[in-house]
């Protein structure tokens, strides 16, 4: 890799922190930079993206036209781009408009956590570019996010085979995050926008604006400001600013009830899926939970397991949900033992939560609570 001119001293950092050993250096950098991620500690392995010119980024989109955006996020636009070896690859620029030093340092979290992961089911990062702005570049996935196929009311419908695809790989994806990689990473915002499809309908969990890497001693995290997208947030989050894989889970119970009901996760009257679908699962009347455009063409041994893992996902209590590769064993295994699921009586959860998120605003978007940007740690 050439040598590099790097402005930001986290950017030195992702380029280097395999030497770094020293514990002050460390907690320095982390109060300098308020990024807790990639410092923590040191990695046996760098990162092997690499670094573009803004003049092969500005020539492959087309010096950035409309005619390339593909999407438009919270804090980023992307743009799709052919580079001069004929390589096909999204863009995402931080918003001009992003002045914010918090959006830089989603930046640069996603780009010091995707930068270390490797699986098929998450999407894989070609390079960065930091000259003129800040740019990550990624392998451009052909149809899109999950939620543009599933909600695109002009084309058909997607099939059964496919929703199942789907659901299976996005929970590979997400147990690789949290227990197959170095490191326990939390993503903080799975939803449908967020899983993209490679060219034979893949899915690949992407977009780590949000993502936390949790040291293995520590049970949980608290965050504030509570960030993410309503619909898919945890009650403990959402009340308390708890994080830990359990807040995932959640999200991706509800984006499995996406999948299946082809709703969105806030309706036009501010319910939230899970609220409406939780009366559905308890009296297993599975029929009112697909989507009608599948007119009945589905699997029904399917549905009956991802219908039960999405119950299992979206309970109130983060204790009694299952972890990821769990919930890979209940979608997976040939048989479904519900009885093991069973809360016991004594312990059954309270309902006071459900409906916690059907709020009376203009709101299925990102949102983020308060401006303030504080972590506390849990010692436990
Ligand atoms: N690699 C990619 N290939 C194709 N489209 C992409 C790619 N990355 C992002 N997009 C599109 O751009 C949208 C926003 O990207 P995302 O990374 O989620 O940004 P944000 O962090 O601003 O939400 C996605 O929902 C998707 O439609
Ligand atoms: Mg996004």
């Amino acid at each position: 890799m050439p040598y590099l001119y790097l402005r930001k001293s986290s950017f030195k950092r992702l380029f280097s922190f395999s030497k770094e050993t020293n514990n002050t250096l460390r907690e320095e950098k982390i109060i300098e930079t308020k990024l807790i991620l990639p410092v923590i500690e040191p990695l046996s392995q760098k990162p092997t993206f690499k670094c573009y010119t803004y003049e092969e980024i500005f020539e492959a989109t087309d010096g950035f036209s409309t005619d390339n955006l593909v999407g438009r996020g919270g804090y980023a636009e992307v743009y799709r781009g052919v580079m001069k070896d004929g390589q096909v690859v999204a863009v995402k620029r931080l918003n001009r408009a992003a002045d914010d030093e918090r959006k830089e340092t989603e930046f640069l979290t996603e780009l010091g956590t995707i930068g270390h992961v490797h699986h098929p089911n998450v999407s894989s990062l070609l390079g960065c570019c930091i000259d003129n702005g800040l740019y990550l570049i990624f392998e451009f996935s052909l149809h899109g996010s999950v939620a543009s196929v599933l909600h695109d009311e002009e084309s058909p419908a997607i099939s059964w085979k496919l929703r199942y695809k789907i659901a299976v790989g996005t929970a590979r994806g997400l147990n690789y995050l949290h227990k197959g990689c170095q490191r326990r990473i939390i993503h903080r915002d799975i939803k449908a926008s967020n899983i993209l499809l490679t060219s034979d309908f893949e899915p690949q969990i992407s977009d780590f604006g949000l993502a936390k890497w949790l040291p293995t001693q520590w049970s949980h995290h608290s965050i504030h400001p509570i960030e993410g997208t309503l619909g898919y947030l945890a009650p403990e989050y959402f009340m308390h600013g708890i994080v830990d894989e359990k807040t995932d889970v959640f999200a991706f119970g509800v984006f499995l009830l996406e999948i299946v009901s082809g709703r969105r996760p806030v309706d036009g009257s501010h319910q939230s899926l899970s609220s409406w679908a939780k009366p559905i699962l308890n009296e297993d009347a599975l029929e009112k939970l697909v989507d009608p455009r599948l007119a009945g063409d589905y699997d029904v041994a399917q549905l009956e397991r991802l219908a039960f893992t999405a119950s299992l996902c979206i309970r109130s209590a983060a204790t009694w949900r299952p972890t990821m590769s769990e919930v890979l064993e209940v979608m997976e295994d040939e048989e479904l033992l519900k009885e093991k699921w069973k809360i016991p009586k004594d312990e059954e959860e309270e309902d006071e939560f459900w409906g916690f998120e059907d709020l009376e605003c203009e709101c299925d978007s990102s949102f983020s609570s308060s401006p303030l940007n504080s972590i506390s740690i849990s010692s436990s």
